[in-house]
């Protein structure tokens, strides 16, 4: 039987996280986090010391390691990492190699009934097909509250101030960049998650049971 896909897209800190693991585990999906999967890249750059700048070394290291789990590590969450995934997310390269690793993902035999997968470009770019493709808004003061009080719970040090200015400046990196800028994409339902979780659901529970 053909697997349902759903994609959501939105900028950092927006909630598409929390959305699509309700999501997955209301309707029985794998959910794939395609920041995690950068997280993950960003992280082996920085293990292995290699120089940003440098193209070849980035192309050499992620053809070796082209194999990431779905797997959640808290310690990916911090923002030297979110700030270094932001700027090698640039790289053509670098997508292509994240892209690769989602449809792998969806290619795995399982028994579920579909995927959930969240990031920037997922609808625009990556399933483009997807049976339903959500866009998260959510203005940059409430998603900077949100993720200082998420870091706080994480017991890491977080300035309010400096969150704000992270977020707007990661926006602008992701929005800005020629390489699969954040956009609306075409056909995907704009979902205004500022206020109630719950009223968020309810809309999103009405669109997936129009999914045909
Ligand atoms: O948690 P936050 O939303 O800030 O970021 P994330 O979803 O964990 O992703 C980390 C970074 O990877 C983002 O800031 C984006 O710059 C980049 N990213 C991307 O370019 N495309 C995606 N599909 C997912 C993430």
């Amino acid at each position: 039987m053909k697997k349902i896909v759903i994609t959501i897209d939105g900028p950092a800190g927006s909630g598409k996280g929390r959305i699509a693991k309700y999501i997955a585990k209301k309707y029985n999906f794998i959910h794939i986090d395609s920041g995690l999967l950068y997280r993950k890249t960003a992280k082996l750059l920085i293990e292995n010391k290699i120089n940003l700048n440098k193209l070849d070394q980035i192309k050499q290291t992620l053809i070796k390691n082209n194999n990431f789990s779905l797997r959640n590590n808290n310690n990916l969450r911090n923002e030297h990492i979110g700030k270094i995934s932001s700027i090698i997310a640039k790289i053509n390269f670098v997508r292509i190699h994240v892209n690769k690793q989602q449809i792998f993902h969806t290619k795995q035999k399982t028994k579920k009934k579909g995927f959930v997968i969240d990031g920037r470009d997922i609808g625009s770019v990556v399933f483009k097909n997807a049976d339903l493709k959500l866009f998260i808004e959510v203005n940059p003061a409430v998603r900077a509250k949100r993720r200082h009080k998420q870091l706080i719970d994480l017991g890491e040090k977080s300035i309010y101030a400096e969150i704000l200015k992270e977020i707007k400046l990661r926006d602008k990196q992701d929005i800005i960049r020629k390489n699969s800028p954040l956009v609306v994409p075409k056909g995907a339902h704009i979902i205004d998650n500022s206020n109630s979780f719950r009223k968020t659901l309810i809309k999103i529970n009405q669109l997936i049971g129009q999914i045909k």
